[in-house]
């Protein structure tokens, strides 16, 4: 039986990672440690509530009392838990360097105590920056551009160090833009997905020709299991989707398959120290034998399609009404 202490774990990609790792593996714990800000939302595993292997636990990553408790039961730390929108990061970082660099640390330091099996850090591409031609390997310099790659980057390292310095059995790594269902609508593709739904325009940063590369969330997830089932400790390994599009194209694809017309773009003022192109090179994890399932169309697709069978899950959110609600919840009990 093998305990995971998964962070952030309410999320959109932790909690399709617990989803992912409770129908694959019968034999498995599952500790969700989640702060709950506006992000987290305990409903996206409302489908494991009753489930034996899964415990939800309502707590800071900075909570060092707390963490040390958790960390004596756990087998495998996923560290999900960042405050992880960029536009956010620009308007107030200090949340940033607090959760992804200092809680970070807690953890690290957490499990440097109790001898953990393994403690996979969740990067992003973000880490390495803005690239105009060619793409980014693992070794390549670090040269984060907003406060939220910054944060991440110090957190990519520390965690590195303490491979390094302690032997804490770290992985890192590094993916690209995810999209699925249970992303936050303050991102682009639920964003202008929901946006169009509902009639309303897609802002669009600068001229939309900024560069992403996507991967659906479960080939992430996939991805993540895969290193630490294949991969190697104290090494960083980057996982990305192989689809590289601008805003643009990603825009036209979901005005063309909401059947919604051009009119809806609007273009509005570039974010600041916007990233123009990010891109990986995934040689390292394609040498492994893993590479992404999912087909980006279809995948789309079925995201879109989720997106309009759960009007409930993101109007809640965009009409405020969630936050309140759970406000309300947790200062009940
Ligand atoms: P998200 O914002 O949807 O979820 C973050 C979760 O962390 C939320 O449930 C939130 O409540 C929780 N959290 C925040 N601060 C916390 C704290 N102090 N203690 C405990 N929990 C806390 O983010 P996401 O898009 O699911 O990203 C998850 C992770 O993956 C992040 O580390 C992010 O940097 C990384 N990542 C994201 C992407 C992407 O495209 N979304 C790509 C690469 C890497
Ligand atoms: P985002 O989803 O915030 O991810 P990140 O900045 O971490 O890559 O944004 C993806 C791209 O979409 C990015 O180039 C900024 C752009 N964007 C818009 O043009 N309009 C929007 O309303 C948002 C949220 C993003």
């Amino acid at each position: 039986m093998t305990t995971y202490l998964v962070t952030g774990g309410a999320g959109f990609i932790g909690s399709n990672h617990i989803r992912y790792l409770l129908n694959k593996y019968k034999d498995v714990k599952v500790i969700n440690l989640d702060k709950l800000t506006y992000a987290g939302n305990p409903e996206n595993l409302s489908d494991f509530a009753d489930d034996s292997r899964y415990r939800f636990v309502k707590g800071d990553i900075c909570d060092e009392p707390l963490v040390n408790q958790l960390m004596e039961e756990a087998d495998v730390v996923v560290n999900f838990a960042a405050e992880s929108h960029v536009d956010r990061s620009i308007g107030s970082p200090d949340d940033f360097i607090k959760t992804d660099i200092f809680g970070a640390f807690v953890l690290l330091e957490a499990a440097r105590r109790t001898h953990i099996d393994r403690f996979i850090q969740i990067s992003t591409d973000e880490v390495y920056g803005s690239i105009d031609k060619g793409s980014f390997v693992e070794t390549d310099t670090l040269m984060p551009s907003s406060p939220y790659s910054a944060s991440k980057t110090g957190a990519d390292r520390i965690a590195f160090s303490y491979f390094v310095t302690y032997g804490v059995p770290v992985q890192i790594t590094r993916c690209s833009n995810n999209f699925g269902p249970f992303h936050y609508p303050e991102k682009l593709i639920p964003l202008f997905v929901t946006n169009a739904i509902e009639d309303k325009p897609l802002p669009i940063y600068g001229d939309g020709l900024n560069v992403r590369d996507w991967i659906y969330v479960e080939d992430h997830c996939d991805g993540i299991d895969f290193v630490h089932r294949h991969g190697e400790l104290g090494e960083v390994y980057n996982l990305g989707g192989d689809n590289e599009k601008t805003n643009m194209e990603i825009t036209d694809y979901i005005l063309k398959k909401l059947e919604k017309p051009e009119t809806l773009k609007q273009y509005v003022k570039d974010r600041p120290g916007h990233d123009r192109r990010y891109s990986l090179n995934c040689e390292r994890m394609h040498a492994l034998g893993w590479k992404p399932k999912h087909d980006f169309e279809q995948a789309m697709d079925k995201t879109i399609q989720w997106y309009l069978e759960n009007p409930e899950w993101w109007q809640k959110i965009k009409s405020g009404e969630y936050l309140e609600y759970y406000k309300e919840q947790y200062e009940k009990r």
